[in-house]
């Protein structure tokens, strides 16, 4: 399999590179840095979606599954794209989003059945923004479900004709070469068939959700039993090119999603941060499932460097060894912080601070675009492709170089004890410690020094420095 150890890339298609001037990216420009991923030892890239939308969540509603929007390109470029990374072998995933249209696909309106509606709201459920999850359409006067925004209404996954459009829609994709896909909001596909209330949470939600919707407990609104049915739907149509499921779930609900898809984001430990202990256990968990990515940031999450402060290199050295496919976020590599987002907001729900352009040169825009950007850079004198990438000491030329390592780190992951807040495992014959604390903490080196998260890092066989981390061979 290709993705056993893989590096794949999210590009953010907005944000990454223009190539006309209008202030957002596109696909050409996507084909202008594919020397840039590769370059990183990446063997994938996935893209966020390139559909049709009046980007009320951009791109993640949807108004036409088989076309490019055109702010993006044409299919024409996205033809050149795929051709234009298979060249390189960088495998090209797409960004599928199966569980809900936008308001304004020609569905809504023509094909009622494809939805749900219905003339009162049936239950309690709430949206991922903590509204009511049931919007009153003035134009029928009845109300239809939507997990996301309101422009985002849901799809009826019970509906066999929705199983069989969307099958079509992902075929179209594949006979045009992708490789796979990510799908989008996988644990939305399934609701209770009866749509009975969800129960209050007893315990607090182990992954980040909006309060009110956190109070409750989805186990009817989403994440329903035969949640195989639509799942292997959408495997039967994909046949046996790879999909990776964004079920925003905990560890120990994944398992009716793994057993169809290929990979699953681990968003627990991607969440944790800089606390040792809880990265041991989340990451064990998860591995445990024998089918996780392991994620360090996404469109949706604060940046990787943010999250991580002091100890970021120790964490992308933690992260990038594991055993199993990792998703490099564009920017993570850099590392690029959360920015100050922008007034009046681009994204309904405060996300525009993880969506910053990527910075590839010191000009002040930072090389994304010649106008004027959707997104305002956030410091790209700072932090920028160009100069990293002469500069050994970078962010960037750590993860090159942990990243052309860790496919041969070896078999297994062994936690081995460790003082305080380090992390430290075994893979095969290498060791890996990662010190998450404010202070140098005693862990021993033995074997041979291989990488260091910083220069210096391992130069004391007694003492890891707080921030720090290396990687030994034994
Ligand atoms: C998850 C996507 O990553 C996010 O950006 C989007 O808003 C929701 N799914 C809804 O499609």
């Amino acid at each position: 399999m290709w993705w056993h150890d893989a590096v794949i890339y999210q590009i953010y298609i907005r944000s990454f590179q223009d190539s006309d001037g209008d202030g957002v990216g596109d696909l050409a420009g996507i084909i202008s840095r594919l020397d840039h991923i590769e370059s990183l030892g990446a063997a994938a890239i996935w893209i966020s979606p390139p559909y049709p939308s009046p980007n009320a969540d951009f791109g993640y509603d949807v108004t036409d599954y088989t076309a490019v929007d055109p702010a993006y390109g044409t299919l024409q470029d996205f033809d050149r794209l795929l051709k234009a990374a298979h060249e390189r072998d960088l495998r090209v995933l797409l960004d599928f989003v199966p569980a809900h249209t936008s308001i304004e696909h020609p569905w809504f309106r023509a094909r009622p059945s494809f939805y749900f509606w219905a003339d009162t709201a049936p239950n309690n459920w709430r949206d991922a923004s903590g509204g009511p999850a049931w919007q009153r359409d003035p134009e029928t006067g009845r109300y239809y479900l939507h997990t996301f925004s309101v422009q985002q209404p849901d799809l009826n996954w019970r509906n066999p004709e929705v199983r069989a459009e969307i099958g079509k829609a992902l075929r179209f994709w594949l006979d045009r070469g992708v490789d796979g896909f990510r799908l989008d909001a996988v644990q939305a596909l399934m609701k209770d068939r009866r749509l009975r209330d969800d129960p209050p949470a007893t315990d607090p939600s182990v992954l980040p959700l909006q309060d009110e919707y956190g109070r409750l407990s989805h186990v009817n609104s989403a994440n329903a039993p035969d949640i195989g049915v639509a799942l292997r739907a959408i495997r039967q149509a994909a046949g046996d090119s790879f999909l990776v499921g964004e079920a925003y779930v905990p560890t120990d609900q994944l398992q009716p999603y793994t057993q169809t898809l290929d990979l699953v984001f681990a968003f627990e430990p991607m969440n944790v941060g800089p606390d040792a202990k809880l990265l041991e256990t989340t990451i064990a968990a998860a591995h445990a499932t024998g089918k996780v990515a392991w994620v360090l940031s996404n469109h949706d999450f604060t940046r990787f460097a943010t999250r991580f402060g002091a100890s970021f290199r120790a964490a992308a050295l933690l992260f990038l060894s594991l055993p199993g496919p990792a998703f490099v976020y564009q920017g993570d590599e850099l590392g690029m912080i959360d920015g100050p987002g922008v007034d009046p907001p681009q994204d309904q729900v405060g996300r525009d601070r993880y969506r910053h352009p990527m910075q590839w040169d010191p000009s002040p825009g930072g090389g994304f675009t010649t106008g004027a950007p959707w997104l305002p850079p956030i410091d790209p004198q700072r932090r920028n492709v160009a100069e990293q990438g002469q500069d050994p000491e970078s962010a960037l030329a750590l993860f090159r170089r942990v990243i052309r390592l860790r496919g041969g780190l070896g078999p297994g992951l062994r936690f081995l004890a460790s003082p305080g807040q380090t992390v430290m495992f075994q893979r095969g014959n290498h060791l890996i410690a990662a010190n998450f604390g404010r202070d140098p903490a005693p862990v021993i080196r033995t074997g041979e020094l291989v990488l260091e998260a910083r220069r210096g890092d391992g130069q004391d066989p007694g003492f890891l420095p707080a921030g720090g981390g290396w990687i030994a061979r034994v």
